[in-house]
C-alpha cells in the first residue's frame, strides 16, 4: 500500500493508473463503518484510495477540531489489512492557498438542520470535498448515509458542477445495541454511551409508530422527543430526499434526522424510510 502526503505525487500515482478509481475520503479514526466503504470500493474498483485529512475549515470555532481523534498508525494498519491500494494524508498548508476562492454551500438547504447548528460547516466540507475529487479524480466516491446533509449537498454540487464522478451512498453501520458508528463515539464515557442509545432507540420508536400507519411529521417527532428524555436534542428534522421539510412522511422519499449532545458530544443518527 502506498503512502502519499504530497498533493503532486499522488496525481502523478493517479495518472498511472488504468482503470477504475473508487475514493473514500475520511477524517481518519477509521471503523467499521469506514471499512464498510473501503470494502464497498474495493470490491467494486480496481483501485482503492481512502483519504485522511481532518479538514479545519469544516470546523467551527468552539468545535473539536483540536481533539478530533488521530489514530495515524492505527487508520495505516485498517487500509492495509483491508488491501488498500494508497492512502492520501495530504498536508494542511499544502491543502489551502492564502486567497482562496470560497465555495458556498446553497443556503436553503446548508443552513437547517445541521447547518443550522453549524453554520459555515457544508461550506467547509464542500471545499475539500471539491479539492480532493480535483486531485483524485475518482471514479466513484464512496459517503455514508450518517452524514445525510452532507451526502446531498455533495449530489447537489456534482451534479450542479458537472463533476465526473459517481456518488455511492454507503448504509449506516451501527453496533449491536444500535449506537450509530461514529469517530466521535469515542469521547462518550459508559454513562453517556448509555444515554445515547436513546438517539437510535428513538429512530426505532419512530419507526414502530410508522407501522402502525402514523405518518404525521408532528405525531413521530412526539415520540422521538419523549425517547430522547435526558439528553440535550439540538434538532428533530424530518425532510424528504431533497431536504424540504415536510409535514407528512412518504414512503420512499423521507428521512427523520437527529443531533443530540450526550454530555459535550454531539451525535447525528437518522433513518430514511
Ligand atoms: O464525512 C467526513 O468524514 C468529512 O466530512 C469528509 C467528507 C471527509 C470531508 O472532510
Amino acid at each position: 500500500m502506498k503512502i502519499f502526503r504530497s498533493i503532486s505525487e499522488i496525481q502523478e500515482y493517479r495518472k498511472s493508473l488504468k482503470g477504475s478509481i473508487g475514493f473514500v475520503p475520511t477524517m481518519g479514526a477509521l471503523h467499521n463503518g469506514h471499512l464498510s466503504l473501503i470494502r464497498k470500493s474495493i470490491d467494486n474498483n480496481d483501485f482503492t484510495i481512502v483519504s485522511i485529512f481532518i479538514n479545519p475549515t469544516q470546523f467551527l470555532p468552539g468545535e473539536d477540531l483540536d481533539k478530533y481523534p488521530k489514530r495515524e498508525a492505527a487508520d495505516i494498519k485498517i487500509c492495509e489489512l483491508a488491501k488498500v491500494d494508497a492512502i492520501f494524508m495530504p498536508i494542511k498548508e499544502d491543502m489551502y492557498s492564502a486567497i482562496e476562492p470560497k465555495i458556498l454551500a446553497p443556503s436553503q438547504k446548508a443552513y437547517i438542520l445541521e447547518g443550522f447548528k453549524r453554520p459555515g460547516h457544508f461550506d467547509g466540507v464542500l471545499q475539500i470535498v471539491l479539492k480532493l475529487f480535483n486531485i483524485i479524480n475518482p471514479t466513484r466516491a464512496y459517503f455514508g448515509k450518517k452524514d445525510a446533509q452532507q451526502l446531498y449537498l455533495i449530489k447537489d454540487m456534482v451534479q450542479s458542477l458537472f463533476l465526473h464522478v459517481e456518488l455511492i451512498p454507503c448504509e449506516i453501520v451501527r453496533e449491536n445495541d444500535g449506537l450509530a458508528l461514529s469517530s466521535r463515539n469515542i469521547y462518550l464515557n459508559k454513562e453517556e454511551r448509555t444515554k445515547a442509545l436513546n438517539i437510535s432507540k428513538a429512530l426505532k420508536m419512530a419507526s414502530k409508530a410508522m407501522m402502525k400507519g402514523e405518518f404525521q411529521s408532528i405525531a413521530i417527532k412526539n415520540i422521538i422527543r419523549k425517547t430522547m428524555q435526558g439528553l440535550y436534542i439540538e434538532y428533530i428534522g424530518i425532510v424528504d430526499r431533497d431536504f424540504n421539510k415536510i409535514d407528512k412522511i412518504e414512503l420512499n422519499n423521507s428521512i427523520i434526522l437527529l443531533a443530540a449532545k450526550v454530555g459535550n458530544t454531539r451525535l447525528i443518527d437518522n433513518l430514511w424510510i
